[in-house]
């Protein structure tokens, strides 16, 4: 296990972990400074090629993205997303981890959980590779947006499934959109840190997909707050430069690189 790991797991209990998506190095350097963990979400499917779910995100994709992001990290933990049908079987699953490890240098992989793959997180971790969890809505299985967890049946569902994560040996868990009395029990209940997401203050830490925090994804359910409007700023930005472009403000001496 990774030094990078070792200190997300002393924080249980003691002081919130911080994480927030990233798919380029630019937005990744400037996150390293305040997040213990950044993952390479799936969510690029939707947020950044426009695709309406995250179900045909290639691993090529997500190898591609995590290299970049890779480049502008130092100090945080590098989580990587597998992307849905790489991990169907445990030899699939331990080839592409390796593969993912080998080309991105991250120090773990996120696996969606499907009620079902115990077994794979646990055969990954045998053969060193940390797994973060991630159950209550799961993008890759799931055909329509549902908070989880919202009856007692459903609730010890999730627990159980918690659990059993836990068992298999991973590292972390997500818990997306689910309860917050459902968060608090799994909380308590797990030694390992959970990790929140329309999931509320009872988690051991937050995660957010960067793209919805700035207000540049257009992507705004009242669990995420918009902390700037990106979208408008960016927007003026472009807007003057058209202008300036147009009736030659720009580029003007000053911007010349040689003569006059
Ligand atoms: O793909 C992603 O960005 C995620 C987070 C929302 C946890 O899985």
């Amino acid at each position: 296990m990774s030094r990078k790991i070792k200190k997300i797991l002393l924080k249980k209990n003691k002081k919130k972990i911080v994480c927030l998506t990233a798919y380029s190095k630019n937005i990744a350097k400037i996150l390293d400074k305040y997040c213990d963990m950044i993952l390479v979400g799936d969510s690029m499917a939707n947020v950044l090629y426009g695709m309406t779910n995250t179900h045909n995100l290639t691993l090529d994709n997500i190898i591609q993205h995590s290299i970049s992001v890779s480049k502008g990290i130092k100090k945080s933990a590098l989580i990587v997303d597998m992307p849905k049908g790489t991990y169907s079987n445990l030899l699939k699953a331990k080839k592409n981890a390796q593969l993912i490890i080998k080309k991105t240098k991250c120090s773990a992989v996120k696996i969606e959980s499907n009620n079902k793959n115990f077994k794979i997180i646990s055969g990954l971790v045998k053969n060193n590779i940390q797994v973060m969890g991630h159950i209550g809505f799961t993008p890759q299985f799931k055909k329509k947006f549902k908070i989880e967890g919202t009856n007692k049946k459903e609730e010890n569902k999730l627990i159980k499934e918690a659990l059993l994560i836990e068992k298999a040996g991973a590292f972390s868990i997500v818990l997306e959109c689910i309860p917050p009395s459902t968060a608090k029990i799994i909380s308590n209940k797990l030694k390992i840190p959970t990790i929140g997401i329309g999931a509320s203050v009872y988690c051991d830490g937050q995660i957010l997909v960067t793209d919805d925090m700035l207000g540049l994804s257009g992507f705004y359910p009242k669990f995420v707050k918009k902390y700037v409007n990106l979208n408008s700023i960016i927007e003026k930005a472009v807007k003057k430069y058209s202008k300036e472009v147009k009736t030659k403000v720009f580029p003007n001496k000053q911007n010349f690189l040689y003569g006059k």
